[in-house]
């Protein structure tokens, strides 16, 4: 892809521009009417992912709706542990429920070994989608970091504390390593198979780095991190594919996020006294609007957006998108209201 044609692309080689460019995290999701007409057609939600052309159409649903400057793979980052074995499902109202979560250390030493080729409708989505994507359009693939995908496996469903969780990695500290170096060469297969498959652009998604004090998360995920992106830095499918790094309330200052091998980090909502000076020429920025903001007046979302815009104003590659991803309540209609007014800005 030529990275003149995207303004997406440009802001990610952290070049100024008047207009940033816009993608919104969970772009495809309930909140649209769309989306939820093809949803009812599955009961599990990971059906739907393994259905390579209606992941397809969900990808550009979005983008047909908002002229978005780049589209995500529709899928989940839940594909490697079920990928793995552990048995993962969607129940309605509860989210992600594994019916062989790792309970025991033995549990981590019998696992499947990651066969990135389990995962080819992953791959067969990527290059449906950039087939059929507009040229200027890029698209990312995406996993979840070894962390995330750790935490879910071992909780075996969402919850808002992982105690689970957090009790077994400090009774079973070298086996939860031994795991974790383990999801991250699965990630690396995976996402290397991705941009083979036509992916332009990589994020991780950190979401359950906020269950991590800060020296337990250089131990447990920033570590592994690092040495996924270095991985992809090394190898020439993907030495170029810029990585974006989204990382959940993390307990650590600015320059841990910039001085990690990422070229982008996405800021979570709340994380307002980032130092953007100290990121300067040396990362690009994504975010990161409040998703709840979109839940008040027209007035309301204009002065937030409006804060974001007028601080990242001039900053050498800047990406507007939320705070984190879009949720079920949001009216679409205010979705096209904020991508316009960027635009208008
Ligand atoms: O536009 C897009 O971003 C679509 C692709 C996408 C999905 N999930 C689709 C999805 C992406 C990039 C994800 C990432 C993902 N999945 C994350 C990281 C992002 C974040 O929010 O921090 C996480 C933590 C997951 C795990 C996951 N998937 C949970 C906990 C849930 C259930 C919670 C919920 O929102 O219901 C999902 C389900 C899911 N993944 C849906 C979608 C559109 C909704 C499922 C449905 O329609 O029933």
């Amino acid at each position: 892809m030529n990275d003149s044609d995207s303004l997406f692309l440009k802001a990610l080689k952290k070049e100024i521009l008047d207009v940033p460019p816009i993608w919104y995290m969970r772009q495809a999701g309930r909140y649209m009417p769309e989306y939820r007409n093809v949803r009812k057609n599955f009961k599990n939600f990971l059906d739907m992912c393994k259905n390579p052309e209606v992941c397809c159409e969900l990808a550009l649903q979005p983008i047909n709706a908002f002229q978005l400057d780049a589209a995500i793979l529709f899928s989940d980052i839940l594909t490697i542990p079920d990928a793995l074995g552990l048995g993962v499902n969607f129940v309605e109202g509860k989210g992600p429920v594994f019916h062989n979560p790792i309970k025991t250390s033995s549990d981590i030493n019998n696992l499947n070994t990651f066969d990135p080729n389990d995962l080819n409708y992953v791959y067969e989505a990527v290059s449906n989608i950039k087939n059929s994507l507009p040229e200027d359009i890029p698209l990312i693939g995406f996993c979840g970091s070894p962390w995330t995908l750790a935490a879910y496996s071992i909780e075996g469903r969402s919850s808002k504390d992982f105690k689970k969780t957090t009790e077994f990695i400090k009774s079973n500290k070298d086996e939860t390593h031994f795991f974790l170096s383990r999801l991250t060469d699965a990630c690396f297969l995976y996402l290397r198979k991705q941009v083979l498959a036509g992916a332009d652009v990589i994020q991780i998604f950190d979401s359950w780095a906020n269950l991590l004090e800060s020296d337990d998360l250089k131990d447990f995920s920033m570590q592994y991190i690092e040495s996924l992106i270095l991985a992809l830095k090394q190898d020439p499918v993907t030495s170029k594919t810029p990585i974006i790094l989204f990382s959940r309330d993390p307990k650590c200052d600015t320059e841990t996020l910039i001085n990690t091998s990422a070229d982008c980090i996405s800021l979570y909502w709340n994380m307002q006294n980032f130092n953007i000076n100290a990121a300067n020429g040396r990362v690009a920025i994504q975010g990161n609007l409040n998703p709840k903001v979109l839940l008040e007046s027209r007035d309301f979302i204009k002065q937030e957006t409006y804060k974001i815009l007028d601080s990242f104003n001039k900053f050498p590659g800047y990406i507007f998108n939320l705070g984190h991803g879009i949720t079920p309540d949001i009216n679409p209609d205010s979705v096209k209201y904020l991508t316009d007014l960027v635009r208008e800005y």
